[in-house]
C-alpha cells in the first residue's frame, strides 16, 4: 500500500514491545508454557467469535498477539490523510494496549484506553509508560462509553468481530468520538472481513463521509454479491528476533498475516479514481495477470510475458497497490481483463527489485 498518510514506526514499536516483554518475561521467546497458551488463544480467536474477557491481560497473549495489532494498524492508518494530525486517539477494546503503542508510535499525544477488562487496562497502562504520551484508562464497556470530544482518531483494533451483529459500529463510532478519523483492523476471515465490507457499503451511501480505505471507489462491495466471497488483505509481520522466535514457537504464521480494516472520516466525498491489488498476481502461460478491484468491479490486469519489464513488474505488485483506473489512460478491456501494452507502463510502480534485471 502506498504510504499516503499516517506513519506507524513499526521498528520501533515492536522494538518496545519486544523489550517490555523481556523485562515482564525474561526469555519468553523460548517458554513453551507461555506458547502454549497463545497457541490457545490464536485458536479459540480463529475458531470462536470472541476470546474471553480478560485473556488479552495475559503476557502471553500480548506476545503474539500484539505484534499482529502494530502490523496491522500501521498498514490501515497508511490510507489516512497525512493533513490531519495524529493527537488524540481513542482506542476501543484496547486489550492489553498493543493498538494503542501502535498509535503512539505513530505520534499520538493522548490515547484513551476503553477496554472492559480491568487487568488488560492494568497490563496496558505498563507497556505504555515511558512512552511520550498520556494515556487515560477506561474500564468501561464500549457500547456504554462516554463521549470523547476533541479526539482526533478513534482505533478499533480485533474488537468489532466481537461485538454484536446489530451493533451499528459507524453510529457508535460517531457516539463515542464526534468527528474522529475511524480506524477499524480485524481479522481476515470470512465472518469478521464480510462485517467490515458492509459496514463500508453502508457509509459509502452517505454524502457526510470519505471513506479513505481500503478500496479507491464507492461502488458497492463485489465481494459481498456472492455470500461465501470475502475480501481481506495481506502483510509481512517483519517480526524481530524474539518476538519471531516465540512466533515460531507458537507456530502458528509467524510470517505473514491476514486482516480486514476499513479507515473513514468526515467530508465531502470526492473522486477516488483507481483500483486496487486485491490478490497475488498470477503467473500464467505467457501472461501475468493480477486480480484489482475498481469502479467497474473485479477484473484482471493482464500483461504479455514479451513485455519483460512490464511483466516483471506485474509479478511483483504487493497486495494493497494502488493504481490508476488502467482505461483512463487507454488500456483495452475484453470481458473481465484490461490488457496493458508497453505504452501503458506508466500505470505500473517500477520496483527496484524487479526492474532491469533479466528474465523473470
Ligand atoms: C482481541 S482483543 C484486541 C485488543 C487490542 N485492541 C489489540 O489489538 O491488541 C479485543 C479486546 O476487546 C475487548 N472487548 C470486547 N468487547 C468489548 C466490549 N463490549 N467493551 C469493552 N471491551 C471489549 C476484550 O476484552 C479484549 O481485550
Amino acid at each position: 500500500m502506498a504510504a499516503a498518510g499516517i506513519a506507524v514506526d513499526v521498528d520501533g514499536a515492536l522494538a518496545h514491545l519486544e523489550a517490555f516483554l523481556a523485562r515482564e518475561a525474561p526469555g519468553f521467546e523460548y517458554r513453551h508454557d507461555l506458547a502454549d497458551v497463545a497457541r490457545g488463544a490464536s485458536v479459540a480467536y480463529t475458531e470462536t467469535r470472541a476470546i474471553e474477557v480478560d485473556v488479552a491481560a495475559d503476557l502471553a497473549y500480548l506476545a503474539h498477539f500484539g505484534p499482529r495489532a502494530v502490523v496491522a494498524v500501521a498498514r490501515a492508518v497508511a490510507a489516512l490523510p497525512a493533513d490531519r494530525r495524529v493527537d488524540h486517539v481513542v482506542d476501543l477494546g484496547a486489550g492489553s494496549g498493543a493498538s494503542a503503542l501502535a498509535w503512539a508510535f505513530a505520534g499520538a499525544r493522548r490515547i484513551t484506553l476503553v477496554e472492559r477488562s480491568g487487568p488488560a487496562l492494568g497490563l496496558a497502562k505498563r507497556l505504555l509508560a515511558g512512552l511520550d504520551v498520556a494515556v487515560d484508562a477506561r474500564a468501561a464497556d464500549v457500547l456504554q462509553a462516554p463521549p470523547v470530544p476533541g479526539a482526533s482518531h478513534l482505533s478499533a483494533a480485533f474488537v468489532v468481530g466481537e461485538l454484536a451483529d446489530d451493533v451499528d459500529v459507524a453510529a457508535l463510532c460517531e457516539r463515542v468520538a464526534p468527528g474522529a478519523a475511524v480506524v477499524i483492523v480485524d481479522a481476515g476471515d470470512r465472518p469478521r472481513a464480510r462485517r467490515l465490507q458492509h459496514l463500508r457499503d453502508g457509509l459509502v451511501r452517505r454524502d457526510d463521509v470519505v471513506v479513505f480505505g481500503p478500496c479507491p471507489h464507492r461502488d458497492p462491495c463485489p465481494a459481498l454479491v456472492r455470500e461465501r466471497d470475502w475480501c481481506h488483505d495481506r502483510v509481512e509481520k517483519g517480526l524481530p528476533g524474539r518476538l519471531a522466535a516465540f512466533a515460531r514457537l507458537v507456530g502458528r504464521d509467524d510470517l505473514h498475516m491476514s486482516l480486514a480494516w476499513l479507515c473513514w472520516g468526515r467530508g465531502q466525498p470526492g473522486a477516488t479514481p483507481g483500483v486496487v491489488v486485491i490478490g497475488e498476481p498470477r503467473r500464467e502461460k505467457g501472461r501475468a495477470r493480477v486480480p484489482v478491484c475498481g469502479p467497474a468491479g473485479l477484473r484482471f490486469l493482464q500483461v504479455l510475458q514479451r513485455d519483460k519489464a512490464l511483466f516483471r513488474r506485474a509479478l511483483a505488485l504487493p497486495r494493497g497497490t494502488r493504481l490508476p483506473t488502467p482505461t483512463a489512460a487507454g488500456a483495452s478491456v475484453a470481458g473481465d481483463t484490461w490488457s496493458l501494452g508497453t505504452e501503458l507502463a506508466s500505470i505500473l510502480p517500477v520496483d527496484a527489485n524487479h526492474d532491469g534485471g533479466g528474465d523473470p
